[in-house]
C-alpha cells in the first residue's frame, strides 16, 4: 500500500482497516518523519517508525532494512504504546540492516534547512536526509552494529568526531560523544531482542503461506527519485521501494494499493499546481489538516488527477482507496485537475523539471457538489449520486479500479466498493 500523492493520504487508517486479514505488516522505508494516524474506538494512536499493524493482536509487524530508525524515538515509541496496553515483544522484528539516526543526523538536517532560507524544503527536522545520506555514502551504523558494543562505540565515536567537523563548520554546536553513546546504549538494550534477519523472517512468513501487507510511509511525489525533487524525501517511498527495503522479490507482489484524498494536501514546501486557498480555508476552519508528526498546517488544494495518473503509472495500482470523502460534503462546485498548462503545451502528467512544474497551469473541469454528510454511510449505493459520481471520475482519470472508500476516521467509516 503506498501513497499516490504527497503523504498523509489516510495510509494509517488503510493500513489498520486491511490488517485485519493480512498476518504480517512490513515498512520498508522512511523514519519517524511519517506519522499514520488510526483511531480504534475512542482511542486516537499516532503512529511514526513502528507499523499501524502492532495495534491488532496476534499480527506481526516488521521494521525492514529500508527503513531509518531513530534508536532513542523507537525505544519512546514502544515505551508509549505499552503504557497503553498495546503488548510489543514477539510480534516485533527489526531488521539488523536497518540505518540508524543520530542526534548529529538531526542538527544537521535543522542547520541545512535553516541555511536554505527561502529555499528550504520544510523537511520534518528529524534527521531523515543526513541519516540516508551516511547510507549512500556507505559510511552509516546499523542496528546490526549495536550487537557487539565495544564495535559500536569505536564506530560512532568516529562518526561523532567526523560529524562534529560538519556541525561547526555549519554554524552549529558539537554534539557530546559520552551523551550520545549513553542514549545509543540504554536504547540498543531494549531494542535488542527484536533485532534479527528480517529477509530470512519474511521468506519463512511467504513459505508458511502467510499475507505479508506492505506499509507505506510518505507519498509517490515526495519519492527521491519520481517525486518533485529537491522537494521530496530521502527515500524511495513508490511501490518498488517495498521490495528493496525488505528483500521481498518483486514476483511475491500481488496487490498493489494506492491511498489518495478526495484532495490533494502537502506538507512543506514546493509546487503543488492544485493548491487552493478557499479549500484550505475551509479545511481548516473544520479543525482538519494540520499535520500528525510536525503539527503543521497542510496546504491543500482540489483532487490533482494528473499527479495520480501518474502515481498509478510507477507504482503500478491494481486498488484505489479513497478517503477524506467526507471533507467534501459542503463544497458547493467540485474542482479536478486533469492536466497542466505549460505554455501553449498540454501535459497529462508532471513535467520532471522543477521549474516547469513551477510554472504549469492546472486545468480544471467542474462537477456539481453533493452537499450531504456522507460520514454516516456505510455502503456504496448508499453514498450521494453525485459522490459517485465524483469517486467515480477520479478513478477512471487516474486509471485505477475504486476499492474502498473512507468517510471518516473511525475503523467502521470504511466502504468496500463493489
Ligand atoms: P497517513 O500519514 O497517510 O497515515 O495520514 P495521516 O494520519 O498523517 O493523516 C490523515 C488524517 O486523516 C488523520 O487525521 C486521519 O485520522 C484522518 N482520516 C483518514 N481517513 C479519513 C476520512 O475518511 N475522513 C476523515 N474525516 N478523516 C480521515
Ligand atoms: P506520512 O508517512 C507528509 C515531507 C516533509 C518535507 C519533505 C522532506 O505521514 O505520509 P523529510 O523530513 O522526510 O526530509 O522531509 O517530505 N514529508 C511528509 N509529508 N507526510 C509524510 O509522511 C512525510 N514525511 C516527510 O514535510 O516536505
Ligand atoms: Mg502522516
Amino acid at each position: 500500500m503506498v501513497g499516490a500523492q504527497w503523504g498523509d493520504e489516510g495510509k494509517g487508517k488503510i493500513i489498520d482497516y486491511l490488517t485485519e486479514r493480512a498476518d504480517v505488516v512490513v515498512r520498508s522505508q522512511g523514519g519517524n518523519n511519517a506519522g499514520h494516524t488510526v483511531i480504534v474506538g475512542s482511542e486516537k494512536y499516532v503512529l511514526h517508525l513502528l507499523p499501524s499493524g502492532i495495534l491488532r493482536p496476534g499480527k506481526t509487524c516488521v521494521i525492514g532494512n529500508g527503513v531509518v530508525v531513530d534508536p532513542v524515538h523507537l525505544v519512546r515509541e514502544i515505551e508509549d504504546l505499552r503504557r497503553r496496553g498495546v503488548a510489543i515483544k514477539d510480534n516485533l522484528v527489526l531488521s539488523d540492516r536497518a540505518h540508524l539516526v543520530f542526534p548529529y543526523h538531526r542538527q544537521i538536517d535543522e542547520l541545512r534547512e535553516e541555511a536554505k532560507g527561502r529555499r528550504k524544503i520544510g523537511t520534518t527536522k528529524r534527521g531523515i536526509g543526513p541519516c540516508y545520506g551516511d547510507k549512500v555514502e556507505r559510511v552509516g551504523l546499523r542496528t546490526g552494529d549495536f550487537l557487539d558494543e565495544a564495535e559500536f562505540l569505536k564506530a560512532l565515536r568516529a562518526r561523532v568526531t567526523e560529524n562534529n567537523r560538519l556541525l561547526k563548520a555549519l554554524g552549529g554546536r558539537a554534539v557530546s560523544f559520552a551523551e550520545v553513546s549513553r542514549e545509543a546504549l540504554r536504547a540498543a538494550r531494549v531494542l535488542r531482542p527484536f533485532i534479527r534477519n528480517a529477509v530470512v523472517y519474511l521468506h519463512e512468513a511467504l513459505k508458511s503461506k502467510k499475507s505479508l501487507l506492505f506499509e507505506g510511509a510518505q507519498g509517490t511525489f515526495l519519492d527521491l527519485d519520481h517525486g518533485t525533487y529537491p522537494y521530496v524525501t530521502s527515500s524511495n517511498t513508490t511501490s518498488g521501494g517495498a521490495c528493496t527495503g525488505t528483500g521481498v522479490p518483486p514476483n511475491r507482489i500481488g496487490q498493489v494499493m494506492g491511498v489518495m484524498k478526495a484532495y490533494t494536501t502537502r506538507v512543506g514546501e514546493g509546487p503543488f499546481p492544485s493548491e487552493a486557498r478557499d479549500l484550505s480555508d475551509m479545511l481548516h476552519a473544520m479543525g482538519r489538516e494540520f499535520g500528525a508528526t510536525t503539527g503543521r498546517a497542510r496546504r491543500c488544494g482540489w483532487f490533482d488527477a494528473a499527479a495520480t495518473r501518474y502515481a498509478a503509472m510507477v507504482n503500478g495500482i491494481t486498488a484505489l482507496a479513497v478517503t477524506n470523502l467526507d471533507g467534501l460534503d459542503t463544497v458547493e462546485t467540485l474542482r479536478i485537475c486533469v492536466a497542466y498548462k505549460l505554455g501553449r503545451r498540454t501535459l497529462d502528467v508532471p513535467p520532471s523539471s522543477l521549474r516547469d512544474l513551477e510554472r504549469c497551469e492546472p486545468v480544471y473541469i467542474e462537477l456539481p457538489g453533493w452537499q450531504k454528510d456522507t460520514s454516516q454511510v456505510r455502503t456504496f449505493a448508499g453514498l450521494p449520486a453525485k459522490a459517485r459520481a465524483y469517486l467515480r471520475r477520479i478513478a477512471a482519470l487516474t486509471g485505477a479500479p475504486l476499492a474502498l472508500v473512507s468517510v471518516g476516521p473511525a475503523r467502521d467509516q470504511t466502504i468496500v466498493v463493489p
